[in-house]
């Protein structure tokens, strides 16, 4: 997995990263994905905003609020095929389209961060 940029973080902050997470999850719970989810998906979205913090060069705010990441393991509850992938990834996809105007997310890595997203999700595909 390539390392991404902690200029991401610099340029967004946590006020950039809580309110792409949180666009974010709205797109999810627009979806045909919405079903996996919890009732209180913004809730959900701070948790996930917590570890993109970390993720994108800031303080380990998930670490300290939640304990280790083991993402793949944290997924292992939910049936995700790779259709309930492709729904995900797209729904990030959207959300970045304007990330730059919205979020102030650095344009030139944007490609990296598309990139991460493809990748970790293919491996957080748990059935068939
Ligand atoms: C491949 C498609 C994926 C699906 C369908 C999916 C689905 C889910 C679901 C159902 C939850 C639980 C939310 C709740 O509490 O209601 C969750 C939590 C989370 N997901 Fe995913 N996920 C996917 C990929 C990813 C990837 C690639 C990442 C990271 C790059 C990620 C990061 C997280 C985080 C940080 C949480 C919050 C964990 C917590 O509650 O502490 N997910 N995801």
């Amino acid at each position: 997995m390539p390392a991404l940029s902690p200029a991401i973080y610099e340029a967004m902050g946590e006020e950039g990263i809580f309110r792409m997470l949180s666009d974010f999850y709205h797109q999810l719970e627009a979806s045909s994905i919405r079903g996996l989810f919890a009732e209180d998906m913004q809730a959900a979205g701070k948790r996930s905003a917590a570890f993109y913090v970390q993720l994108l060069g800031g303080p380990p705010m998930y670490n300290e609020l939640y304990g280790n990441p083991m993402m793949r393991k944290r997924h292992f509850p939910f049936e995700i095929d790779e259709e309930a992938r492709v729904v995900w990834r797209d729904c990030f996809y959207t959300t970045l389209e304007n990330a730059g105007t919205n979020y102030g997310f650095p344009a030139e890595h944007l490609e990296a961060f598309r990139d991460f997203i493809e990748r970790f999700s293919q491996w957080m595909v748990n059935i068939k």
